[in-house]
């Protein structure tokens, strides 16, 4: 059967990694959350107190971080480690979330990461989601799509998920990260965050979970 990438980027908090998550599932495709790559790296960097604009620091943090998905067999969920560690919990913290945009700034830290993405992508079959995976890491994608969402919305959606966590978080802080996120990862310099031209758009603020599931499926299953 014919096979293809499905490219899903947005803003955080759109119900991207959920809907990826599920759409692979669907397809029989591996799934990968670049966020969650972005995130371990910036757990090391606070962890070692990298100095972000030190590219001598950098690159040899970035040497010593390998980052690698494995399917958690109760759940059946993917779990993200750094260098062997299950950091899954870990990096969905706020703490991380305040670091993680500038982290993700650096270009030495990107050209690291893209270079492993597009090696996750070399056999097709695959639901990648991040920030630029349609724009620069797969820009041959047989499919992308866009996702945004209103952003009191998305903070209201974190916040729950922050939540169930254990994570009792303020609506507001929440906000202020999001938007602060949006801004940053918008403007930076390398590969920002950009709708490409041939992506679908898809705003997800009044859709719930399952709907997004089944518009972005069929738009796969059309294309395959
Ligand atoms: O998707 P998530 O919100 O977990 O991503 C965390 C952060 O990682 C984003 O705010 C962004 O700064 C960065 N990121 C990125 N490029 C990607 C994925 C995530 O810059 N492809």
């Amino acid at each position: 059967m014919y096979k293809i990438i499905v490219a899903i980027d947005g803003f955080s908090s759109c119900g991207k990694s959920t809907t990826a998550k599920k759409v692979a599932e669907n397809l029989g495709y591996a799934y990968v959350d670049t966020g969650a790559m972005y995130r371990a790296v910036t757990l090391y960097f606070i962890g070692k107190h990298v100095a972000l604009t030190n590219p001598r620091e950098v690159a040899q943090a970035l040497s010593d971080i390998h980052i690698s998905f494995r399917r958690n067999p109760q759940t059946q969920v993917n779990e993200t480690y750094l260098n062997g560690l299950n950091v899954e919990s870990e990096i969905r913290k706020m703490t991380v979330s305040d670091h993680v945009s500038p982290v993700s700034a650096i270009p030495e830290v990107r050209r690291a990461m893209v270079a492993q993405q597009k090696q996750m992508g070399r056999t097709k079959a695959l639901v990648m989601d991040g920030r630029d995976i349609g724009s620069i890491v797969f820009p041959e994608a047989e499919l992308k799509v866009f996702m945004t969402a209103d952003p009191v919305i998305r903070a209201q959606r974190r916040q729950a998920e922050l939540l169930a966590k254990g994570e009792m978080v303020e609506l507001n802080d929440i906000l202020e990260n999001l938007k602060k996120r949006d801004h940053l990862d918008t403007t930076r310099a390398e590969s920002p965050l950009v709708q490409p031209e041939d992506a679908i758009l898809l705003d997800t603020s009044f859709l719930t979970i399952e709907e997004q599931v089944e518009l972005v499926t069929g738009w796969a299953d059309a294309r395959i």
